[in-house]
């Protein structure tokens, strides 16, 4: 009996190695999509869409500015004592971040540092939303205490004689470079300029979320079954969908998701609560006449940005595109793998959470292959 069972198995394994295609022809149930599925799926997509232009950077699309903040980005005569260039910190060999659970910089952080690909995309800037633009948010780090410990006076200095103003002089046509808190402006804007140009790759997913729009299901078989089971994950009553939405993967808002606040020295990181009075205060703030551009819309993002008890322990919900390359997570790298990261989304604790805010996430009862296959999905994000 034992042994024709056995027989019986190994003589359908044959009959299944023989006549199974390489890739199965037909998704089996579980993975097949539904509508609701493949209409959410639709809009993750296309990617990558065009990157809106700096706001407030009179240089923002200009190659001759992104060629010179490509060059300031690694240039270590932006911090006070010339040891640190933006690129010590966000490393192009590690996804433009440092695999650190915190940075390091001329003192310690208490934040993970942020990769910047695909930052142009951003509406805030920082974990906590402090700066409202991408020139302000690099700014921010040259000034810095604990990052780069530069001055204006100090930076102004190495750089007004430069052949860097000679070209931005060429360029634009102007007579001179001003004061050195405008030679300084100028500088964070080429930086912003450069940035706005990271872009991720096309991925796994686009190429199969691509398929599913044009059905064309030869392509759609070569995006793994264990993704598809953990993209049904993600667009379940998880609801990771929600705030990590849209082709960017980021709603580009705030949200406590039960992270702790306490930082790796005692102190406590308010997040969102902070970041709102930061960029309020913030000298180089879009209603600043540092303002190149003057957009209206730009400015009117700053002037209405309110601050509510609810904002406190919120942060901005990152992209999910490149998630391989920029381990640990979380805003204090608290998290060093994904796994870490749906763990402890499954095990989240509801009465840690805002009671009027986040009620969108809630534990879920999930296996240990449904974890897997979330990660898989996760990895599918990255090129
Ligand atoms: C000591 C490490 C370090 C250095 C040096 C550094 N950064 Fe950062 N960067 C960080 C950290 C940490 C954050 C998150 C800060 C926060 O939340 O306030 C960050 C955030 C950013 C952001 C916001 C990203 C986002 O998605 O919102 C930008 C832009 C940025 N840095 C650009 C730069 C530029 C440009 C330089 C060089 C002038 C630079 N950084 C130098 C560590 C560093
Ligand atoms: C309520 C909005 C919200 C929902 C729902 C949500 N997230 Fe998040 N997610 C965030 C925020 C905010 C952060 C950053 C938190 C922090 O830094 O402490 C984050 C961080 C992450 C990170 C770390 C990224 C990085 O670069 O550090 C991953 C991965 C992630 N979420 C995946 C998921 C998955 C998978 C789900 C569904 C199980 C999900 N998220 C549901 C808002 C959300």
């Amino acid at each position: 009996m034992f042994i024709n069972h056995k027989l019986n198995r190994t003589l359908l394994l044959m009959f299944a190695v023989l006549f199974t295609p390489d890739r199965p022809l037909k998704a089996e149930s579980t993975e097949e999509l539904t509508p609701r599925e493949i209409a959410l799926i639709t809009a993750f997509g296309p990617w990558p869409i065009p990157v809106p232009a700096d706001a407030g950077n009179e240089f923002s699309g200009l190659a001759w500015a992104e060629d010179l903040g490509e060059q300031l980005f690694h240039d270590k005569s932006l911090s006070g004592d010339s040891t640190l260039s933006c690129a010590s910190c966000h490393n192009p060999g590690l996804g433009f971040s440092d695999g650190r659970t915190v940075a390091i910089g001329k003192r310690a952080h208490v934040r993970n540092t942020q990769s910047i690909i695909n930052v142009g995309y951003n509406r805030w800037f920082g974990w906590d939303g402090g700066a409202d633009s991408l020139w302000a948010a690099s700014l921010r780090p040259i000034l810095s205490e604990v990052e780069m410990q530069g001055s204006i006076p100090v930076i102004a200095a190495r750089f007004r004689h430069s052949e860097l103003i000679e070209v931005i002089l060429r360029n634009t046509g102007a007579a001179e470079v001003g004061t050195d808190e405008q030679l300084l402006v100028t500088i964070g804007k080429l930086l912003g300029a450069y940035q706005r140009t990271l872009v991720s790759p096309q991925t796994d997913f686009d190429r199969f979320r691509d398929a599913v729009l044009s059905n064309n299901s030869i392509e759609q078989q070569r995006y793994p079954v264990a993704a598809r089971r953990g993209l049904k994950l993600f667009f379940s009553n998880a609801n990771c969908h929600v705030c990590h939405f849209g082709p960017g993967f980021t709603n580009g808002e705030f949200h406590d998701i039960g992270r702790p606040f306490f930082t790796t020295i005692g102190q406590v990181d308010s997040g969102r609560f902070d970041g709102i009075k930061r960029v309020i205060s913030d000298p180089y703030n879009l209603t600043s006449d540092f303002n190149g551009t003057k957009r209206p819309a730009d400015i009117r993002k700053t002037t209405t940005v309110k601050i509510t008890q609810s904002n406190f322990g919120q942060w901005k919900t990152p992209t999910l595109r490149n998630l391989t390359k920029t381990a640990p997570y979380m805003h204090d790298g608290s998290l060093s793998t994904l796994r870490e990261v749906v763990d402890s989304y499954a095990e989240i604790d509801p009465t840690r959470l805002h009671s009027q805010g986040e009620s969108i996430l809630k534990p879920q009862n999930w296996s240990d292959q449904d974890r897997l296959d979330l990660v898989r999905f996760l990895e599918t994000l990255s090129h």
